[in-house]
């Protein structure tokens, strides 16, 4: 497999992927949050996001994942696997996808000497003397690591209270930590950065419409069918989201070509019987649901 060009890391992000690494999420005991936040992040940027998977804690399939969506997509953000423990292989996995050698990273090392707070059961921790859990820590702070690319493309610090850093691969995958209040936290701090290479960067552009109908999606299937099919040339998409247990549905529109999707709404309003609404469910009646109330 072709490694590295680096020429990813500069240009325009119109894409991206998303890599859940994680047993923990396969095996059902987490729900994952991380890429709802950053399926979020990217639509609020103007960022396609493209795919997102959920994989195991397996060399073979971070290597075959990874190489993959940072051939195809702009911008990739894997979740997990860089604790201390014998399970968290993302580091080593990721350096082996692009041929690069791990090595110890002094400045991440010394920020986590200096910004890690001492667990209870370790209160003074030595730091200086060789342990097993000295080298569990260190494990989190030895990266893929390319000599030939500037220290501060590679290892990202986002904020001066954490000394966990985005490790930068093959100029677009960045790792990131799964816990979901440091991966939330270390992706907006990223936003600055990626900043410069987004070609709409509030996301002004992308217009969400949103239209509440009473109609069953039997009903309006056809109709959608064939705005669809005028809408695509126009880069606009059209969805249908049946809202289980509720009255009404909601048809979208997404797109940029704000001017053409204005001039439908009446029309898609009369064919559905519905009617925009700023904000899903805001025409749902005030009291308990009771469907809704009865499997809770
Ligand atoms: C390291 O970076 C250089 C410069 O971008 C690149 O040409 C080379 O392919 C990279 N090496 C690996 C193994 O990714
Ligand atoms: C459903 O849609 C209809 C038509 O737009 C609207 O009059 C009604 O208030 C909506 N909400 C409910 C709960 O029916």
């Amino acid at each position: 497999m072709a490694a590295a060009t680096g020429a990813q890391s500069k240009g325009l992000i119109h894409t991206a992927a998303c890599l859940i690494i994680g047993d923990e999420v396969l095996g059902g005991k987490t729900v994952d949050t991380n890429s709802a936040y950053l399926a979020k992040f990217c639509f609020s940027a103007g960022i396609n996001l493209k795919r997102i998977e959920v994989i195991a804690d397996d060399e073979s399939e971070i290597v075959e994942a990874v190489r993959r969506m940072s051939n195809n997509y702009d911008f990739v953000v894997t979740s997990g696997g860089i604790g201390p423990t014998h399970d968290d292989i993302t580091y080593q996995s990721i350096a082996k996808a692009f041929d690069l050698p791990l090595k110890q990273h002094d400045a991440a090392f010394e920020r986590m000497k200096r910004l890690s707070k001492p667990h209870p059961s370790q209160p003074n921790f030595d730091w200086n003397t060789p342990s097993a859990a000295l080298t569990a820590k260190k494990r989190m702070i030895i990266l893929p690591y390319n000599d030939s690319i500037p220290d501060e493309e590679q290892v990202i610090f986002t904020d001066d209270q954490l000394w966990v850093p985005v490790a930068c691969v093959n100029g677009n995958v960045h790792i990131l930590p799964g816990v979901p209040r440091l991966f939330e936290r270390m992706l907006d701090g990223l936003k600055p950065r990626l900043l410069p290479r987004l070609t709409d960067p509030e996301g002004k552009g992308v217009l969400r419409i949103l239209i509440s109908t009473p109609l069953p999606e039997s009903a309006v299937a056809e109709y959608l069918t064939q705005l669809a099919a005028r809408a695509e040339p126009k880069g606009v998409k059209v969805g249908s989201y049946p809202r289980w247990g509720k009255e009404n549905n909601t048809v979208t529109l997404v797109g940029r070509d704000v001017e053409f999707m204005e001039s439908i709404v009446p029309e898609v309003e009369k064919a559905v019987q519905g009617h925009r609404v700023a904000v899903e469910g805001e025409d749902d009646p005030a009291q308990a649901d009771p469907k809704k109330t009865e499997v809770a």
